[in-house]
C-alpha cells in the first residue's frame, strides 16, 4: 500500500474496528509496559491517536511497516512525539534483522496480517521479536466479501497480465476455504510457541455509501499501482461493479431525509492476544 492519503480517507471501517478492538483490550494494553511493536503501521494516525493514548505513559511504541512510502509519512507527521518511532520492516521476511530480535514487550497488529500469503511466517516473526513474557494483540481480516471481486476481475482478459496473483491478496483463511478458521488459527499460533490468552471469530458488516466504497477500495486494492493510468479509473469502477453484483443494495434513509443506497458488506476478523511463555528460548 503506496497510496498514503487515500488510505487516510478511505479506512474507517479500518478505525471503527481498531477503536472496538482498543476498547475491548483496554485493561491489557493499558498495562503494556515498556517498548510496543505495532505491526502494519501503516500511516500512523491509529498508533499515534488509538494506541499511544491507551498505554502506560511512559511506554515507547515502534510502528513497522513494510512500506517506505507509510513509514515516512508517519516519521514525518509524528516526528515531534518523543514516544514513537517507525521503521520499515516486513513481518514476512525470511531473516528479520539481528538488531530487532527480542527487542520488544509488546506487540499489536490491526488490519495487517491479512496482507501477509505466509502468515505462518509473519506470526514466528512477531513470536521473535518479543521478549519472554512479552504479548501480542493482533487483529485481521479472515473474510471479507468483497475479496472476491479481484478473482472475477482476473477473469477480464485486459486485466489478466496485472491480476495473475490475484489469490494472494485474498485473505489466507478466506482462500483456503477452511471450516474452522478458529481452531486453523489457535493451532497455528501453538505451533508457533504461544500460549494464547484469546483467539475468537467476529461477524461484522459495514454501511458504505456508493462514494464511501469507492474510496475504501482505491485505499486498499493492491493493483492500482501496476496499471497504466488511463486504465485505473475504469478499473476501479469495474472492481466496484463486481462488488455491487455479488452484494445487496439497500435504500436507507439519511439523517436529511433523502432516500440513498447503501451497501452492506459483510466480513469476518480474527482476533488473538498470545503470549510468549517466560521460558522461551
Ligand atoms: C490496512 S493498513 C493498516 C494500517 C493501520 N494498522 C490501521 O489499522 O489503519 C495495512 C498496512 O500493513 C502494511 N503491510 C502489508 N504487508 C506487510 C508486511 N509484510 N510487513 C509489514 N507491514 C505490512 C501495509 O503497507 C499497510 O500499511
Amino acid at each position: 500500500m503506496e497510496m498514503v492519503e487515500d488510505y487516510v480517507s478511505g479506512s474507517n471501517m479500518q478505525r471503527r474496528d481498531a477503536q472496538d478492538v482498543i476498547d475491548e483490550f483496554n485493561c491489557e494494553l493499558s498495562n503494556m509496559r515498556g517498548k510496543c511493536l505495532d505491526i502494519g503501521s501503516g500511516p500512523g494516525n491509529i498508533t499515534k491517536e488509538l494506541l499511544l493514548p491507551i498505554l502506560p505513559h511512559d511506554a515507547e511504541v515502534v510502528g513497522a511497516d513494510i512500506s517506505e512510502a507509510m513509514v515516512n509519512y508517519a516519521s514525518q507527521k509524528y516526528n515531534d512525539e518523543k514516544r514513537l518511532s517507525f521503521v520499515i520492516l516486513d513481518i514476512e521476511t525470511s531473516e528479520l534483522p539481528s538488531n530487532q530480535v527480542e527487542q520488544y514487550d509488546n506487540a499489536v497488529s490491526f488490519y495487517c496480517l491479512h496482507w501477509c500469503n505466509d502468515i505462518w511466517r509473519a506470526l514466528q516473526n512477531i513470536y521473535k521479536l518479543l521478549r519472554p513474557n512479552g504479548k501480542a494483540l493482533v487483529m485481521f481480516l479472515g473474510y471479507h466479501s468483497g475479496f472476491e471481486a479481484y478473482l472475477q476481475l482476473k477473469q477480464y482478459p485486459r486485466y489478466q497480465s496485472y491480476l495473475q496473483d490475484a489469490c494472494r491478496y485474498v485473505p489466507y483463511f478466506q482462500r483456503r476455504m477452511c471450516k474452522d478458521v478458529r481452531a486453523s488459527l489457535r493451532k497455528m499460533l501453538e505451533d508457533v510457541g504461544f500460549e494464547i490468552l484469546h483467539c475468537s471469530k467476529r461477524e461484522k458488516s459495514y454501511h458504505y455509501s456508493k462514494q464511501s466504497l469507492k474510496n475504501h477500495v482505491c485505499a486498499v486494492n493492491p493493483f492500482m499501482k501496476r496499471l497504466p493510468d488511463d486504465m485505473k479509473s475504469e478499473f476501479i469502477d469495474n472492481l466496484l461493479n463486481e462488488i455491487m453484483n455479488q452484494n445487496v443494495l439497500i435504500p436507507l434513509k439519511s439523517k436529511s431525509k433523502s432516500s440513498q443506497e447503501y451497501l452492506i458488506l459483510r466480513y469476518y476478523l480474527l482476533i488473538a492476544y498470545v503470549q510468549k511463555p517466560a521460558s522461551a528460548i
